[in-house]
């Protein structure tokens, strides 16, 4: 039997740290995990009941910009594996307020660079012993190699990076931060870069969870500009798997670009999503009666709460994916169709 490692997982209350959670809970049941989350908005301790009562499993109250609380977490539960997520990840808000991505993307993650280099590096190294074994894995985004033309190519892990929102210039300034505590001080670091993620557990305010949750409410479906932005969909837990083959087979230092090669227009994912809760409420009578405001998924037409409003300032055109290097070094590809995956996530929410 493989050994059992201890993570210590950062924003694990939230959208992506949760279903990886539960993944890797499900794939790896010998192994530890500590969630260390400041419970934001964005964080939902109710996202961990699945585990919560596994005696594997520890749920930890706290910022990552504590550096002594991750210091005695490390040593505490004899972390091997940090999986940071934590992050604050909604684009228009850092256009509103920029200062907490800068604290918690930034800072945040140099306070677990620096905590981890003192347990695993320094601190053996001060009494004559080798470093703990360990990783650091950093999870980031494709926002920061910028945006694309409708005909450029996707995104490599070799594109300079061209980071355009508050948010991507705050996770790029921190992808920074890892690469050179590997390369300073040979910190054992991974980085995925992964594109826009959806399914259960998606905090309302992101695009798909916005849609489905404001047709069940009657409320009008605000859609940027003209609609056209181009978005590389990827359900999450093809994302957690992504991350546990980069932590299993990936080298130390690399990045690994983590996508499905699924290219939509943001109008286009709106239609297919009142398609599709259209189609629920016609088949399911009892939702009717559970949702009695959702009058326009009642009549067979949630898009006419279709609204076009005012774009985001500086909004990012495309994003696209090329996980080739992902996809032939560690042999990922995603499991989950689209159209099985979609229908998943509109159900859960249902
Ligand atoms: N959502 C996507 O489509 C997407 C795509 C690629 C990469 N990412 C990256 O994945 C990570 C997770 O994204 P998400 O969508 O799950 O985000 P999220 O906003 O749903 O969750 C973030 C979590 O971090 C916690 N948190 C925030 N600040 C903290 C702090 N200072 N200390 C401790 N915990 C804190 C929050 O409480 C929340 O539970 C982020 O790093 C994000 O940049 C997201």
């Amino acid at each position: 039997m493989e050994k059992a490692n201890a993570l210590l997982v950062t924003g694990g209350a939230g959208f992506i740290g949760c279903n990886f959670v539960h993944y890797w809970m499900r794939e790896y049941p010998n192994d530890k995990v500590v969630v260390l989350d400041a419970l934001t908005y964005a964080g939902n301790v109710e996202n961990l009941a699945p585990v919560k009562d596994n005696a594997n499993f520890t749920f930890v109250h706290g910022n990552i910009c504590d550096t002594a609380l991750v210091e005695s977490l490390l040593k505490d539960h004899g972390i091997d594996t940090l999986v940071h997520f934590a992050a604050e990840s909604h684009v228009d808000r850092s256009i509103t307020g920029p200062d907490a991505f800068i604290e918690t993307n930034i800072i945040g993650t140099y306070s677990l660079l620096k905590a981890a280099k003192k347990v695993w590096i320094d601190e053996p190294k001060a009494k004559g012993e080798a470093p703990l074994p360990h990783r650091f894995h950093h999870v980031s985004t494709d926002e920061v190699y910028g945006t694309l033309g409708p005909n450029d190519p996707a995104f490599r892990e070799d594109t300079p990076y061209a980071p355009n929102s508050p948010y991507s210039a705050s996770k790029a300034a921190s992808d920074h931060l890892v690469r050179a505590y590997h390369h300073t001080y040979g910190l054992e670091v991974t980085t995925s870069n992964c594109s826009n993620n959806y399914g259960p557990y998606h905090f309302p305010e992101k695009l798909i969870p916005l849609i489905i949750t404001n047709i069940l409410q009657d409320k009008p479906l605000p859609i940027y500009g003209d609609g056209q932005q181009i978005r590389d969909w990827l359900y999450v837990e093809d994302h957690a798997r992504g991350i546990d083959l980069v932590l299993k087979k990936g080298r130390i230092g690399e990045n690994y670009n983590i996508g499905g090669h699924n290219e939509w227009a943001n109008i286009d994912i709106v239609k297919l999503v009142c398609k599709l809760v259209n189609e629920a409420f016609a088949k399911d009578p009892a939702l009717i009666e559970q949702y009695q405001l959702a009058t326009k998924a009642n009549a067979q037409n949630s898009e006419s709460l279709i609204t076009y409003v005012e774009d985001r300032a500086g909004h990012d055109r495309r994003y696209a994916i090329d996980a080739t290097k992902t996809n032939n070094e560690l042999g990922y590809k995603p499991i989950e169709s689209f159209e099985s995956g979609i229908k998943k996530t509109v159900f859960w929410f249902l």
